[in-house]
């Protein structure tokens, strides 16, 4: 194994999209980041130095960090922000994965622009459970706003409102043909005829779960979240925010341009092509670059069975080299409801009085001024407490209608679990407002999604029907709207570890909370110490 280096400058840098320049802060001055490449078992050095007038922390979206919670990177929650001027250097050891990863701002909103892709090629020599693609592509989906992005949800706030929705959705920094004004044709994947591409699909959105889709060719799923997947074909698939799909794209259609495209759900109601959809080009190199874009409805026009179609394909490899570990017993077993609420807020003008939040089991979090992690570690009192319901405090039952009691409590409240322990976590979708769906992102596991369904989770039978087999592994499980989703994982790494909605939106409004797992009896079982450099409050 190697150790890999980098270097993070924080820099302004500006921007034009959809006609017009913004400044925004950037990694390196690229849009999107620059790809931080390893191996399984490298050791990853980034230094990070803020040269912006935001305090800014990275987090690195699905690497285990094992007893390195202070690489983790959410801000308040494993470390204080990097302020301004300072810098900060994130070591990490990458164990037991490889795939692709993401990696993004963990403040404010910072990640609309601060973001990249991990990739972690297997050990030297290991090869991958499926024929070896010619040629790969890291393909980012992200979102663009207009507006400064730190402006948007400070109004928000403020009025107590929803924040705007953004201008364009973008394909590796570029929205593409059809958002008005969009001055580029935008990314070009060009690919030679009769070779194999495996396309690392990583959605770096702030707000939407996209659909991608290449006119005329089908794609393999190989991998989601760096875990292996037993492979399938499919024309479409889903990517929530902080989610990665491994494809693998035979280019194998008579010489021409294709069109490919990323839209949401919302579009899919409407129109097959809108002025959101992002779109790239897949060009068979060679072909004159006046020969038509074959089009393609890019969002399936009847998306929600194509949505529980594609997440009902993913199941683990569980192939003899690449086991599903699924914890077959449960020492914790929670319920978690998760959702929007309204509470009160007397200066909110716009909203009437009230705002909306959002909470898990009624409790909207409140981020600390002190990162948890090192609260827990130096024993520094008053900054949370471990009284995190383990069920909601009022008995759940989800109808499709508003239930009467709409608010939420505020508090920094962790779970603690003891070292080790094996965790099951219902996710039930509350429908306070309207059913959405979560993208619900744990820190610090990978975890199992053993059950899923419509309505509200059965405790009797539900659990019956649950895949202790083959279940998919993954680091971020979109909470079906209306419904829910089981997971299972084993609290085999100490530390403080966040839990939240992956929609920058809900996490703003309070769909968060930790984790507090306790440092085991063994000699590798504890956190480590924090790094010398660690930033301060
Ligand atoms: Cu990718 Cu806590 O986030």
């Amino acid at each position: 194994c190697r150790v890999r280096h980098y270097k993070f400058n924080v820099v302004m840098k500006n921007t034009t999209r959809l006609c017009s320049t913004k400044p925004i802060v950037t990694v390196n001055g690229k849009f999107p980041g620059p790809t931080v490449y390893a191996r399984e078992d490298d050791k990853v050095l980034v230094k990070v130095v803020n040269h912006v007038k935001y305090n800014v922390s990275i987090h690195w979206h699905g690497i285990r960090q094992l007893r390195t919670g202070w690489a983790d990177g959410p801000a308040y929650i494993t470390q204080c922000p990097i302020q301004p001027g300072q810098s900060y250097i994130y070591n990490f050891t990458i164990t037991g994965q490889r795939g692709t990863l993401l990696w993004h701002a963990h403040i404010l909103w910072l990640r609309s622009t601060v973001h990249g892709a991990i990739v972690i090629l297997p050990k030297l020599g290991v090869p991958y459970p499926f024929p070896k693609p010619d040629h790969e592509r890291v393909v980012i989906l992200a979102e663009w706003w207009k507006s400064d992005t730190e402006d948007v949800i400070n109004e928000a706030m403020k009025s107590g409102l929803a924040p705007n929705v953004s201008d364009a959705h973008t394909i590796n920094g570029f929205p593409g043909l059809y958002p008005n004004c969009s001055s580029t044709k935008g990314y070009t994947l060009n690919v030679k005829p009769g070779k194999t591409y495996m396309l690392r699909v990583v959605n770096a959105a702030l707000n939407e779960e996209l659909f991608f889709k290449i006119a005329g060719h089908k794609m393999t799923v190989v991998e989601v979240d760096a875990s292996y997947v037993k492979p399938f074909k499919t024309d479409t698939i889903l990517v929530a925010p902080g989610q990665t799909t491994n494809v693998i794209l035979a280019a194998d259609k008579g010489a021409g341009r294709y069109l490919v495209a990323a839209a949401t759900f919302m579009e899919t109601l409407a129109v097959a092509i809108d002025n959101l959809t992002a779109t790239a080009t897949l060009h068979y190199t060679g072909t004159l670059s006046s020969t038509p874009t074959i089009l393609t409805t890019p969002p399936p026009q009847n998306a929600t069975p194509v949505a529980n179609n594609f997440t009902l394909s993913l199941k683990s490899l569980n192939s003899k080299k690449y086991p599903a570990k699924v914890p077959l017993t449960v020492d914790h077993s929670l319920f978690f409801t998760v959702g929007l609420a309204v509470n009160p807020c007397p200066t909110c003008k716009a909203g009437n009085g009230s705002r909306v939040v959002a909470d898990i089991n009624n409790v909207t979090f409140v981020m600390p001024t002190i990162a948890l992690l090192q609260a827990h570690y130096f024993k520094i009192k008053g900054v949370f407490t471990t009284d995190f319901p383990g069920n909601p405090p009022i008995k759940f039952n989800y109808t499709g209608n508003p239930p009467a009691n709409l608010q939420s409590t505020n508090g920094t409240k962790l779970y603690r679990l003891p070292y080790n322990a094996t965790v099951q976590v219902v996710l039930q979708d509350t429908g306070m407002i309207v059913p959405e769906n979560h993208p619900v992102h744990l820190h610090g596991f990978n975890f199992f999604a053993v059950g899923r369904g419509l309505g509200n989770f059965n405790p009797k039978t539900d659990p019956k029907k649950f895949n202790l087999v083959d279940p998919v592994e993954r680091n971020t499980i979109g909470v079906p709207s209306g419904g829910w989703v089981a997971i299972r994982f084993h609290a085999d790494n100490p530390g403080v570890w966040f839990m939240h909605c992956h929609l920058e939106v809900h996490t703003t409004w309070g769909l968060k909370m930790a984790f507090l797992v306790e440092n085991g009896k063994g000699s590798n079982e504890s956190v480590l110490p924090p790094p010398k450099d660690l930033p301060k409050c």
